[in-house]
């Protein structure tokens, strides 16, 4: 093994760049070169590839974003593409591929494994929603992101009396609602792993009005529905002064925390190891704060289950 190529691909993750850096470095401090291929499968694809040095990486571990920029690109789900990519990987002799993305990223990794070319992949989404590891690079960040938003909306809130529904992102998971519902001290939390009545919340929001607390903080992950619509519904049950909130992309952004950082760090390191060791094919992740990995054919087997015991901690929480 004398080269290897690395990219980041899919939704952009706070930390992504960190993991960029510690695969670039780890592996020339093991006599590799590092290749890095800007805009994902897109840029794989064009043969956006150049030559990495030292200090291309310098001063990127504290910046959100990724330096190798990122797209959505869904035609790498044709044979066609996945062979080109291929061709350009042989083309400046890259023996193997360390990918950086979330789930769809993770789908292109398991199609070059399949045409025996050899990739890992590393889990970098703000969504958490991939199997085999606790925690996605860039989600401790957005949800930190979550929270100091649900802090700023609760003082409105409060001063007004009204309820916020705040839309958080996850795409069908309800990670980050979860967490950022319990660190903001949500007085719902609505996922899409679990059922609900909007009834049953409007009446709990009537008792808590009852009791004297007059301001309610619902957070609702995007993949149940549009806070605009959740509103709309609620309204129908009674006569709340409800705002929506959609906090969108912001979540996406700014400077990765520090788990962030020291959980890209690490999984990139470990990638590196992996390879140098005749591993590929794989998935890393972090289980029960170990590092793992599992192979990328297995890895859609499995479905990914957000820690739901919040979800009743926060029921007896917020009550
Ligand atoms: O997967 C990350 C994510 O931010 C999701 O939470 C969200 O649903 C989606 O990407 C938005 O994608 P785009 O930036 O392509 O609109």
């Amino acid at each position: 093994m004398k080269r290897i190529g690395v990219m980041t691909s899919g939704g952009d993750a706070p930390g992504m760049n960190a993991a960029v850096r510690a695969v670039a470095r780890r592996a020339m401090s093991q006599g590799l070169e590092v290749y890095g291929i800007d805009y994902g499968y897109a840029g794989l694809v064009a043969g956006d590839i150049f030559k990495m040095e030292r200090s291309d990486v310098g001063d990127i571990i504290n910046r959100g974003g990724t330096m190798l920029y990122s797209a959505r690109y869904p035609e790498f789900a044709q044979v066609e593409g996945q062979l080109k990519g291929i061709e350009q990987l042989k083309k400046f002799d890259i023996d193997a591929l360390v990918v950086i993305g979330g789930d769809g990223s993770y789908h292109g990794a398991l199609r070059l494994t399949e045409h025996g070319y050899n990739t890992i992949g590393l889990p970098g989404t703000i969504d958490n929603d991939i199997p085999y590891t606790d925690f996605t690079i860039g989600f401790d960040t957005a949800v930190n992101t979550v929270v100091e938003s649900i802090d700023k909306i609760r003082d409105t809130a409060a001063s007004h009396e009204r309820t916020f529904v705040v839309e958080v992102m996850g795409r069908g998971a309800g990670d980050i609602a979860l967490w950022a519902g319990v660190a903001g001290g949500a007085d719902e939390i609505i996922v899409p792993e679990k059922e609900f009545d909007i009834a049953k919340i409007a009446e709990n929001i009537q008792a808590l009005r009852a009791r004297g607390k007059k301001h309610t903080i619902i957070v609702l992950a995007e993949g149940v529905m549009h806070a605009d619509e959740f509103m709309t519904q609620l309204k129908a049950y009674g006569d709340f002064d409800a705002r929506s909130t959609v906090l969108g992309h912001v979540q996406r952004g700014g400077s990765p925390s520090a788990r962030d950082r020291v959980l890209a760090s690490k999984m990139g390191a470990y990638a590196v190891d992996l390879l140098l060791q005749g591993k590929g094919g794989i998935a890393i992740g972090t289980e029960n704060n170990q590092l793992t990995y599992h192979p990328v054919t297995e890895l859609f087997d499995q479905k990914h289950q957000p820690d739901l015991s919040l979800y009743e901690i926060n029921k007896s929480l917020a009550k």
